[in-house]
């Protein structure tokens, strides 16, 4: 995907965000009018924007630069006991909870249209659906499930829920957006998405659970290597930390780590929400061309990725920390 911004870090302590090109200045406007609402939702979190305008004809905006690290530095940081990891991730999900219940108070009419968000997924991953039936093994593990089950699970969810649709709500609780000062145990939110504006707040959670997968898949060398089986196809995770994060911090490795963060009664919603937001990833991400069996071992496209990311966190066993193999 073409980039569509810069992001510039000043000695000055200020960070600039312009847009790459003027086909792009409309995104850069949206983002700064969403971060604005935003900042007036939840003040103490929310980075808010010092200055902004056209440079060059270019759409830009300016923020303070925080004293922090984002949470995806933290969480894949092996150096760091992991532990302490898990207790920087429940500290930033307490604040990204906060936040939503927030958004969620807005008070807004519940609606049915996540069926056909879904549906549209679907048909825009067409090129992926010989790998979403296929079954799936990792680090030795055999899912039950495989990616075309849990579209149709959410489906048949989907269909029993309603969901909110909200303009003003941040969306995009990724580890890259989520900034953490651990001098001052201080949260703060930058880069909000506009383009899935009107969903349920509830994706924001989403988001932050697709996160771990979408770094392996988009930002990380080789991190998934795939091995084709007779019957199935056998995933492993390249490092020994992937596996240890998945299994020691809960509220990033699957679906029941992270309810602590919010009402039993979400849980259907977020099971959509979040089939919804690895579909669409796979469909953004992936190679878009038809997918066929490897035949010998391989690196894991980005599609392969998602995909085993999607069954992990909504559908999986815990995946053992030890490398196993049966
Ligand atoms: N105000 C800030 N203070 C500290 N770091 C920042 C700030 N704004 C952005 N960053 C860093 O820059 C990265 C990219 O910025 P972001 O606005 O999320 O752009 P992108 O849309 O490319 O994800 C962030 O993940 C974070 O590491
Ligand atoms: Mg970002």
């Amino acid at each position: 995907m073409a980039k569509s911004h810069t992001v510039d870090f000043l000695n000055s302590g200020f960070v600039v965000k312009t847009a790459m090109a003027e086909t792009f200045n409309n995104k850069l406007k949206a983002e700064v009018e969403q971060i604005r609402l935003l900042h007036t939702l939840y003040p103490e979190f929310m980075v808010p924007i010092l200055h902004e305008g056209l440079a060059g004809g270019r759409q830009f905006y300016i923020l303070e630069k925080k004293n922090s690290l984002p949470l995806s530095n933290i969480v894949f940081d092996e150096f760091r006991p992991l532990s302490e990891r898990r207790k920087i991730v429940q500290n930033t999900l307490e604040k990204i909870k906060k936040a939503i219940e927030r958004e969620i108070d807005q008070q807004i009419p519940t609606l049915d249209y996540m069926t056909s968000k879904l549906q549209e997924e679907w048909e825009g991953t067409s090129f992926a659906h010989a790998l979403f039936e296929q079954p799936i093994l990792l680090n030795g593990n055999r899912f039950n499930f495989t990616a075309k089950d849990i579209f149709e699970k959410a489906l048949a969810l989907a269909g029993n829920e309603k969901f909110l649709s909200v303009k003003k709500a941040h969306f995009n609780f990724h580890f890259g957006n989520v900034l953490y000062d651990e001098a001052q145990s201080l949260t703060n939110f930058i880069d909000p998405d506009f383009s899935v504006n009107g969903i349920d707040p509830v994706f924001g959670f989403s988001r932050f659970a697709f996160s771990f997968w979408h770094e392996l898949a988009t930002e990380a060398q080789d991190a998934v290597k795939i091995v084709p089986m007779p019957d199935s196809l056998m995933f492993v995770l390249a490092k020994q930390d992937y596996s240890n994060i998945l299994s020691e911090i809960p509220e990033v490795g699957n679906i029941d780590g992270i309810m602590p963060f919010m009402d039993k009664s979400m849980r259907n919603r977020f099971y959509v929400l979040t089939t919804y937001c690895f579909l669409r990833s796979i469909r953004i991400n992936g190679s878009k061309q038809k997918w066929k069996a490897p035949c010998c071992p391989t690196t894991a496209k980005p599609e392969e990725v998602l995909m085993l990311g999607m069954l992990n966190y909504l559908e999986g066993t815990n995946v053992k920390s030890k490398n196993c193999c049966a």
